[in-house]
């Protein structure tokens, strides 16, 4: 690989957000989950979003990947204007553009491995890239697995599935919201490995939400949020500079080992 072209890569953005509020309910109930947040995720980037629990971290992946309307601001997913388009459009958007990984795997229990992986193209009508499927599968180790069902995987094994299934319509963006969440620390460094191999080899665009330092660790750069606004960020992130950050955070608590043995015993 050339430097000009690492240079191109990273100029070029995949989703931006401007001045995006989110505001839910009204008058006294009122809660602004969002408040102004600008951020750019450049292409062939991995980046995490952490934030204490309620700082909005749901709502900005939400709002970005065209699942939730916004209340101000824009949205762009490459050229495009979120706020320009009609249902349909963004329906058409979110499935040719954007590919998801969520905490439960979200896997039709009927189908088998191979045929949840391409559910969404099939859905589409889009007939999957052989050539960059194979790679995709090979990639998250699932060669051998393609005709087994949800139900005969591990965990582990069909968030894999679910990992394949994000990536294999070759969205510009794929979006994860706590992808780890329900996996032990095993799986989840496996899954973790293999989002960034997905940036690094196959140079695709990742933002993940997670509460965890460790797996912010493995991405390029962490975003923090606290109530609704961007307070902070890392580059190069290792776990103990997002321990830090967060700590630093108003409403920053986070999660150790020793915080939750001392949870369990008090
Ligand atoms: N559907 C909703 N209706 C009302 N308030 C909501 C809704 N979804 C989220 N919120 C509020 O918006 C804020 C941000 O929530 P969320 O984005 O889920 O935070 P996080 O993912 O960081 O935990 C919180 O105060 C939450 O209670
Ligand atoms: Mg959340």
């Amino acid at each position: 690989m050339t430097t000009a072209h690492l240079a191109d890569r990273s100029t070029a953005v995949a989703a931006r957000a401007t001045e995006l509020s989110k505001i839910y309910g009204q008058g006294e109930t009122q809660v602004v989950a969002l408040d102004r947040v600008s951020v750019e995720f450049r292409q062939a980037e991995f980046t995490a979003i952490m934030g204490p629990s309620g700082s909005g971290k749901s709502t900005l992946m939400h709002c970005v990947a065209g699942l939730d309307t916004f209340s101000s601001g824009s949205v762009r997913i490459g050229d495009t204007e979120l706020g320009s388009l009609k249902d349909k459009q963004l329906t058409r958007l979110r499935r040719d553009k954007i590919g998801f990984i969520f905490q439960a795997f979200n896997l039709l229990p009927t189908l088998n491995a191979l045929e949840n992986i391409t559910l969404p193209m099939d859905i589409a009508g889009r007939r999957p890239d052989k050539e960059w499927l194979d790679r995709v599968i090979g990639m998250v180790g699932l060669s051998g697995r393609l005709s087994h069902r949800p139900s005969q995987l591990s965990g582990g094994q069909q968030q894999r599935v679910a990992v394949a299934r994000a990536l294999a319509s070759r969205p510009e963006i794929v979006f994860g919201d706590e992808p780890t969440g329900n996996l032990d620390s095993r799986s989840g460094a496996e899954v973790l490995g293999f989002l960034r191999n997905s940036v690094r080899e196959l140079g695709q665009t990742v933002v993940m939400v997670t509460h965890d330092p460790v797996a912010a660790a493995y991405a390029d750069r962490v975003v923090f949020l606290a109530d609704g606004r961007i307070v902070d960020e890392v580059h190069g992130p290792t776990a103990d500079k997002v321990l830090d950050r967060m700590r630093s955070l108003p409403g920053g608590n986070p999660r150790t080992p020793e915080s939750d043995a001392k949870g369990r015993t008090s």
